[in-house]
């Protein structure tokens, strides 16, 4: 299989970051093209993941948003790839040289997460760290999953 490089992402990647959320009837949700990273292949972009520094009922967050993997290459571990370099590159400011990894989703794909470590939540701790959940008048029969993901190496 030809290789995949997994790298951080560009402003000049943002066409191509829109083309493959399109797909899926995802958009940039206010995020930039460098929130992104991205898994290519020959020179295209066939997979991406952005994680952001959210911040809402005073806590602040990191948040995975819009991962994606081309429908062509799905199921081949590239999600895992995305998912992996943004665990191992997270910064620490609280504990420095320790790494520690805490990160939330809300999505519509549990089992991919699960996969990776990530627990369910529970109703009372979502409407805790998300405002909007709180203020969402759908929160009852809402078809995202949120979910943790918590490591101390
Ligand atoms: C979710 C997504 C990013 C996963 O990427 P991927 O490259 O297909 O995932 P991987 O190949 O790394 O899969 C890892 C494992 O998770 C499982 N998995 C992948 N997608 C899954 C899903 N939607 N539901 C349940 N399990 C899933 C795989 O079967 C695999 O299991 P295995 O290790 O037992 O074989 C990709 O399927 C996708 O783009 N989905 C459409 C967009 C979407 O739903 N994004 C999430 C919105 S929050």
């Amino acid at each position: 299989m030809t290789e995949i490089l997994i790298r951080n992402a560009e402003k000049k990647d943002l066409p191509a970051i829109q083309r493959l959320l399109s797909t899926y009837f995802l958009d940039m949700e206010e995020l930039e093209p460098e929130d992104f990273v991205l898994a290519e292949k020959e020179g295209k972009v066939i997979g991406c993941a952005a994680l952001i520094r959210d911040t809402s009922n005073e806590n602040t967050f990191l948040e995975l948003h819009s991962i994606a993997v081309h429908p062509n290459l799905r199921g081949k571990g590239i999600g895992t790839r995305l998912m992996e370099y943004l665990i191992n590159t997270i910064d620490s400011p609280e504990m420095p040289g320790a790494q520690v990894c805490e990160l939330y989703v809300r999505t519509t794909a549990p089992g991919f997460f699960e996969k990776l470590g990530f627990i369910t939540m529970q109703d009372a701790e979502k409407l805790l760290i998300w405002e909007d959940c709180r203020k969402c008048e759908h929160f009852e029969k809402c078809a995202q999953h949120a979910m943790k993901y918590f490591r101390v190496s």
